[in-house]
């Protein structure tokens, strides 16, 4: 690899060839095809219908390549003028090796398993079982195909640039707003060296920093900080978790690791946008945690376009007042909708 800095771990081969939907064979001979990777066991793996063209190519030397594009970075980012900046951060990751097949049904029916629970996490079938009789033939003829290489990654996050350079991307992407900016900053934040500082657009008081898209594997810790509010006493967890993971923007602080705040919104980015899910740790409460994630969140690249943001609260009527928030007057001949439940 010619630049070392870009070189990443094994895991992240593994979590790219297990995240993108399709990555591309390539077979010595030369063929390429696209296939769904999936990987078990520390194998990637696809699978080919029976007696497909991919059955004939076992034991044949191959790659298989996967890439993600994190964010585009415009060159005036960081130059006003020079386009030479312009570049795209990214993973990818390719594993060389030998086509094997995997024959045995146990280890089929896992690689089988991985790719519905993939593609049809929904459910909706009965179990595969190499006993049942309605998958036994099936799972015994389709091909299930795996490269014998170990996988290597490649990751493009800005590891190598200055940190003024590194918070002018940051900054200027949040700005922006453009779909996975948010989590291209979390990225570009994660993947940056030790000692490297926090642009100040996300250094929050209380020795916090604001997060600008909460990973959906900490839902669990934002909902803990929501669930027992007024607004929430109909909602279970569930319900609470799903509105926070399907939120457009879904921002938050961390206090030494720990979660200490989230505020989530849903916009349109012209007429409307609307704020749910304000909460702070009792503990953080009355430091300006508060108010540096929801600042945060109304200059989201999307919301700072919108005609009005809304909300509602009951009694933390100050706290947002403080921000500029007004009072919405009914307009004579408006009628409120009376929501109806769909479920
Ligand atoms: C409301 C909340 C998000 C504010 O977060 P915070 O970090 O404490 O807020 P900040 O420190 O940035 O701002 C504090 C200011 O907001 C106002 N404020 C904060 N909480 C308030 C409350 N419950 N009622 C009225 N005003 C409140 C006060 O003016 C306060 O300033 P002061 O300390 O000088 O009096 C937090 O108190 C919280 O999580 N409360 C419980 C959940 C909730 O009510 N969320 C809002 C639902 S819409």
């Amino acid at each position: 690899m010619r630049r070392s800095e870009l070189r990443a771990s094994p895991e992240t081969a593994y979590s790219l060839f297990q995240s993108v939907p399709v990555a591309h064979l390539v077979v010595d001979g030369p063929e390429v095809r696209p296939v769904h990777p999936v990987v078990v066991d520390g194998l990637v793996c696809w699978h080919g219908a029976p007696k497909g063209e991919k059955a004939g190519w076992v034991g044949r030397s191959a790659v298989l390549s996967a890439h993600e594009i994190v964010a585009e970075i415009p060159s005036y980012l960081r130059h006003p003028e020079r386009a030479c900046p312009a570049t795209t951060y990214y993973r990818s990751a390719e594993v060389r090796g030998r086509i094997v097949a995997i024959d045995d049904p146990h280890a089929k029916l896992a690689v089988l398993e991985r790719l519905l629970a993939r593609f049809q996490p929904e459910g909706g079938y009965r179990p595969l079982s190499v006993e049942d009789p309605m998958y036994a033939g099936a799972i015994r003829a389709l091909g299930v195909y795996a490269l014998d290489g170990e996988p290597v990654a490649r990751a493009k996050l800005g590891q190598s640039l200055s940190d003024p350079d590194r918070h002018a991307v940051l900054e200027g992407l949040w700005k922006r707003g453009a779909p996975g900016d948010d989590r291209a900053i979390e990225s570009i934040w994660q993947a940056a060296p030790e000692g490297a500082s926090v642009a100040p657009r996300f250094r929050g008081p209380r020795d916090t920093r604001l997060l600008t898209r909460i990973p959906d594997a900490r839902v669990g810790e934002a909902v803990a900080l929501v669930r027992d509010e007024y607004w929430n006493t109909d909602w279970d967890d569930a319900v609470i978790a799903g509105a926070m993971t399907g939120s457009e923007i879904w921002v938050g602080a961390e206090h030494d690791g720990r979660l200490v705040a989230t505020a989530r919104a849903m916009t349109d980015g012209s007429k409307m946008t609307y704020v749910g899910d304000v909460g702070v740790h009792p503990d953080f409460r009355r430091g300006g945690v508060g108010s540096a994630v929801m600042r945060l969140l109304l200059d989201h690249g999307r919301v700072r376009g919108t005609r009005w943001t809304s909300l509602r609260t009951r009694d933390a009527v100050r706290f947002y007042e403080r921000m500029g928030f007004t009072y919405a007057t009914n307009k004579p001949g408006v009628v409120d909708l009376i929501l109806r439940p769909t479920r």
